[in-house]
């Protein structure tokens, strides 16, 4: 069913809050997400919901190579200049890395392979998509598992990051980035990163429901641009990503009355408050089929709608009294990218996330592997009740 609707009256793009990089680049604050959910009659749909999303005032497009789609998405870029709605350089087009490319000697192909199907000469952003080199085939069910999975090695990903600099340093990139990011990984890339190639941007799972408010202070605290994914919770993630555990955002009791009270819909009140977090610091990613969505998602990032006691109903204002509504209501856990001693310490909702399992050398992780094999075998022959 096509959903869109050119007659729509498009937004001013010049009125988007804009983001700046530590470089000075702007980025709009609100990007256009291209991920089709693994959904197979999205995938040619994409092209004219990326050219509405254009039509409409979205100058920042979400890519990446693990969405299947960039030949797509480039065609809806160069259909959109071509019906002269936007030039070129008036877009940030940023894309991702895939984990599947994460030897050193596949970055720069990857990311040319990224440049061919987009269309273009340069990538306004290409972040790293996962610290983890860890791969599921896409549209994997929610155990798909691999054999050669492994932990954060920092050596390893430093080698990556080698590459990143040196598709800055060509040109062929404007700024790189990551995503996912835990705190641990970053302060080791910091570490070891310069003025010239360090992080500027890191794209995260946020949404009222997961605010990773400790994270996101890091991330600014360290001149590094924090933007959501998953802005409105998601609603058709793919199988592998839903949990019995798991809350809508869109139906949180406090989203449904500030809805009410402020005229505004649910998910308007979702992006209206990632638009105010951290004085309007902070990106947000998602992605719409129909154009009263597209619109409507964007232009949340041209307007403070929360009144500063409805933002905080969902913020909190950092008191006890006042903690707001999160409820860490992760929705990637990522369990498809797990390494065998991963799920040793935690729950599987943190076992990704939890910094208890970061190397810096293969060296280190086959020392503590070995030892967790005959630690397990130990547990296994003695424990009364052992978690599997
Ligand atoms: N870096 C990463 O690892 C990562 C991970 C996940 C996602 N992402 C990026 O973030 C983007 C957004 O994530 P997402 O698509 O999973 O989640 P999302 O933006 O939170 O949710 C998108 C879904 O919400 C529905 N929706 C959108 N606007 C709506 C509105 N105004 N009212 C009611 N429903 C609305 C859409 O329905 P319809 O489809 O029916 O329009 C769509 O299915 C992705 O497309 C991708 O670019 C990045």
């Amino acid at each position: 069913m096509n959903l869109l609707n050119i007659n729509m009256e498009p937004i001013n793009p010049t009125t988007v809050t804009q983001l700046v990089l530590p470089d000075g680049t702007l980025m709009p604050q609100a990007a256009m997400g291209t991920f089709h959910s693994d959904n197979p009659d999205l995938v040619e749909m994409m092209e004219e919901i990326v050219v509405e999303s254009i039509r409409l005032g979205y100058r920042h497009i979400d890519c990446a190579t693990a969405y299947q789609n960039e030949e797509v998405v480039g065609r809806a870029i160069a259909k959109a200049i071509k019906l002269g709605y936007v030039k070129r350089e008036e877009l940030f087009v940023l894309s991702k890395l895939w984990n599947k490319h994460m030897n050193p000697e596949d970055v720069i192909p990857a990311c040319e392979d990224s440049l061919r199907m987009l269309g273009l000469e340069t990538l306004d952003m290409y972040v790293v998509h996962w610290p983890w080199p860890n791969f599921h085939v896409p549209g994997s069910a929610g155990d798909a598992k691999n054999d050669h999975a492994v932990p954060y090695i920092h050596e390893s990903f430093m080698k990556v990051w080698e590459k990143m600099t040196e598709l800055k340093k060509s040109g062929k990139v404007r700024n790189i980035g990551t995503s996912n990011q835990t705190r641990k990984t970053m302060e080791l890339l910091l570490r070891d990163t310069n003025d010239f190639n360090r992080p500027v941007y890191n794209q995260m799972e946020l949404h009222p429901l997961f605010q990773q408010q400790e994270l996101v202070n890091f991330f600014i605290d360290n001149q590094i641009v924090p933007s959501g994914y998953m802005s409105l919770g998601s609603p058709r993630r793919p199988g592998r990503d839903r949990f019995a555990e798991h809350q809508e955002d869109m139906l949180h009791p406090i989203i449904l009355q500030i809805a009410k009270e402020s005229g505004m819909t649910p998910p308007e009140v979702c992006l209206a408050w990632a638009h105010q977090r951290e004085k309007s610091k902070v990106g947000y990613v998602a992605m719409a089929e129909r154009s009263e969505w597209i619109k409507s998602n964007l232009m949340t990032a041209t307007k403070n709608g929360l009144s500063q006691k409805h933002f905080e109903a969902i913020n909190g204002d950092g008191t006890s009294e006042n903690p707001g509504i999160n409820t860490n209501n992760r929705l990637i856990w990522g369990q498809v990218f797990f390494w065998p001693e991963a799920r040793l310490f935690g729950h599987d909702r943190d076992a990704l996330w939890n910094d208890t399992q970061i190397f810096e050398t293969k060296e280190d992780y086959y020392k503590f592997s070995f030892a967790a094999a005959a630690f397990y075998k130990i547990w296994k022959a003695t424990a009364v009740d052992l978690p599997l």
